[in-house]
């Protein structure tokens, strides 16, 4: 793998790529890499013939009271897993070097970034939307992959680059899980031992509504207050939300049918943590991405 820590010097690898004719792959990460994030390289490197990860915690998208200074960094470890991934390139830039001028410029999706996180965390969308502009316009990608436990991040960039007529094809691919159900996420870094025993109420109390759904449910209220009742009962988690609405325009719903996000967000200790399921809900049946658990893990060396 490259390191490359300048805009001008990832340009032109990904210049020279394309005019050799290989298509690129953009993985956009904050790192402390996991296997999320793994998955995120596979499905690139299976998709596209040169990979570009970028690592950058983006200051833009930390409310003043979130954990940018502390959020988990470890660059050598994160260079062994995209050595072992395959990946091309990774990107580190300095803040200076991502916005050397400041930032006046942003781009803001309306309406998608309003609810859920975006209701907790003003601004926060903005910053994503702002950086995976700027990323998508430096490396060209021709596809760039995201998890699908971000899915309103996920929701928010397709929109971007779809209203934005932004010439990449946004892939989500699914949550990956620990065997005990708990969502990959770089902030499990931060639970204790105990915090994370009750952090996995949230991947319990998606099950129990899919459970619920699968035996007839349809009423969105009902197992939204089911899920408020689940995620309260763990003294060590404080709810943000648990929501269920339409899984492209992320508004509430009342009836549970066609593409629909079960979506939620509590604190655990200094963890913000989210999960979902996604889930098509038909006349014949109902599909749902439940996430995967992966295979024992490759030590990244
Ligand atoms: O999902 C993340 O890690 C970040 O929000 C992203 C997409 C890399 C933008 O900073």
């Amino acid at each position: 793998v490259k390191i490359i820590a300048t805009v001008g010097e990832l340009r032109a690898a990904c210049d020279t790529a394309r005019a050799a004719g290989k298509s690129v792959g953009l993985v956009p990460t904050m790192g402390f890499l996991h296997a999320g994030h793994r998955s995120l390289m596979g499905a690139a490197r299976a998709d596209t013939d040169f990979v570009v990860v970028t690592l950058f915690v983006n200051p833009t998208q930390f409310g003043p009271n979130e954990d940018l200074a502390g959020y988990p960094r470890d660059l050598g470890r994160d260079a062994d897993v995209c050595r072992a991934e395959g990946v091309d390139v990774l990107f580190t830039p300095t803040v200076d070097q991502m916005y050397p001028t400041g930032a006046r410029t942003t781009v803001h999706v309306a309406e998608l970034t309003d609810r859920l996180c975006g209701a907790s965390r003003p601004g926060h969308f903005d910053g994503v939307t702002t950086i995976v502009a700027k990323l998508f316009s430096i490396v060209g990608a021709n596809h760039a992959f995201f998890g699908k436990k971000d899915a309103q991040q996920l929701a928010v960039v397709t929109r971007m680059a779809a209203d934005l007529n932004l010439p990449v094809v946004v892939i989500g691919c699914s949550i990956v899980r620990e065997p005990d159900g708990l969502a990959l996420s770089s902030r499990n870094a931060y639970l204790t031992a105990t915090e994370r025993a009750a952090a996995l109420v949230l991947s319990r109390s998606l099950r129990a509504a899919m459970a619920s759904i699968e035996a007839g449910q349809r009423d969105a209220s009902f197992v939204r207050d089911e899920l408020e009742t689940a995620i309260a009962s763990e003294s060590l988690g404080q709810l943000d939300y648990a929501e269920i609405v339409d899984g492209a325009d992320l508004q509430p719903i009342s009836r549970i049918a066609g593409s629909v996000l079960i979506a939620v967000a509590a604190q655990f200790g200094r963890a913000r943590l989210i999960d979902n399921v996604a889930l098509v809900v038909s006349p014949t049946g109902i599909t749902a991405d439940l996430g995967v658990i992966p295979a024992v893990e490759a030590t990244p060396t």
